[in-house]
């Protein structure tokens, strides 16, 4: 998709995005409430108009060919979209019979998908009275129900217990084994990297950055050293230039130095610095970059306000408190 804007009224809710999901991948777009993931799936999904760029989805042009974009894709919405008279069963039954699928066929996916998301027990329970949680767990169902070229999910696993996620991921990653392009979105971090191939990372609109969740970890540095000290911006002025820093991070009450080599080996050198230079060290924590991690260097406050270069990692000057 090539440069998809799309504004309700004044507000910029999608601002210049361009990316590319390969063909038999799962992509995820990870970024906070109100970063515009819902709104670029809908527009990929048709549910809204394209007001600005282009898109193609499996194979055809958004604007030109709606119905055969919408023939190809299967949804997992936000929002439930469940049809209150009818039963777990019936809802599954009838979204495969929408699309054509054979009985036994249709069955079987019916019970494997019913196990899967744990509604045995609700087969033929109204859809109006189940909790809020069953019927997020058999919106998912619905969503799988069918093998789409693309399948697109909104926040699929938003609210679920760990179990039922870990669940859900393995069997999304099996659709995609048998050939289902998956686009998703999601504001948890481990459901982007234990899930996705690629990840953007999106926030105000914008696409901030997007790799491998190993390439977005290794930008950050092999390892963070996280220092408390009683002078944080001397600590970091003393410790910027040493050539195994890559960056250095103000934290509320620490900073974090990003390095290049293994920590373990660096540390003695940097606690020795400090030292001489007569800081105090109140704390030491050496860890790898997480998904986490990744996510505050990049839609962090620093980022926002710097304005500084997408992929750049920003050496920012620690503010003497
Ligand atoms: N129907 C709407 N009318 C007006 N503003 C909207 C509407 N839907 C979303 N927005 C705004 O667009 C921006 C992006 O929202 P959304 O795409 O839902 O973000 P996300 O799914 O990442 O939480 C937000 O600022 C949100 O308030
Ligand atoms: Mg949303």
């Amino acid at each position: 998709m090539n440069n998809l804007e799309y504004f309700f009224g004044d507000i910029k809710a999608v601002d210049n995005i361009s990316f590319t999901v390969k063909q038999g991948e799962i992509f995820s777009f990870l970024g906070p409430n109100g970063a515009g993931k819902s709104t670029v799936i809908n527009v990929l999904t048709t549910l809204l108009p394209i007001q600005k760029g282009s898109a193609k989805i499996a194979g055809y042009d958004l604007k030109h060919e709606p119905e055969k974009v919408r023939e190809s894709i299967g949804i997992v919405f936000q929002e439930l979209t469940l049809d209150r008279d009818m039963t777990v069963r019936e809802i599954l039954e009838y979204h495969g019979r929408l699309y054509s699928m054979p009985k036994a066929e249709r069955q079987e996916r019916v019970d494997e998908l019913i196990s899967l998301v744990e509604l045995e027990g609700k087969r033929d329970t109204l859809t109006k009275h189940l909790s809020g949680g069953m019927k997020r767990r058999l919106e998912i169902a619905r969503g799988l129900m069918t093998r789409p070229k693309v399948l697109f999910m909104d926040e699929p696993t938003i609210g679920l217990d760990p179990q039922t996620r870990i669940r859900i991921w393995d069997y999304v990653k099996d659709i995609n084994q048998q050939g289902t392009t998956i686009f998703l979105t999601t504001h948890y971090m481990d459901e982007a990297d234990q899930l996705s191939d690629r990840i953007s990372i999106i926030d105000h609109g914008k696409i901030v950055i997007t790799g491998r969740s190993w390439e977005l970890k290794n930008m950050l540095g092999q390892d963070l050293i996280y220092l408390e000290t009683g002078d944080n911006w001397a600590a970091g002025e003393l410790l910027k230039d040493l050539d195994s820093v890559k960056g250095i991070k103000e934290k509320s009450k620490g900073i974090v130095v990003m390095v290049n080599v293994d920590g373990t080996y660096l540390l003695p050198e940097v606690m020795d610095r400090l030292r001489s230079g007569g800081i105090k060290i109140k704390a030491v924590n050496l860890k790898k970059p997480s998904m986490d991690d990744v996510f505050v260097h990049y839609t962090g406050r620093e980022l926002r306000d710097n304005g500084a270069e997408k992929g750049a990692v920003v050496v920012s000057r620690v503010r003497r408190r």
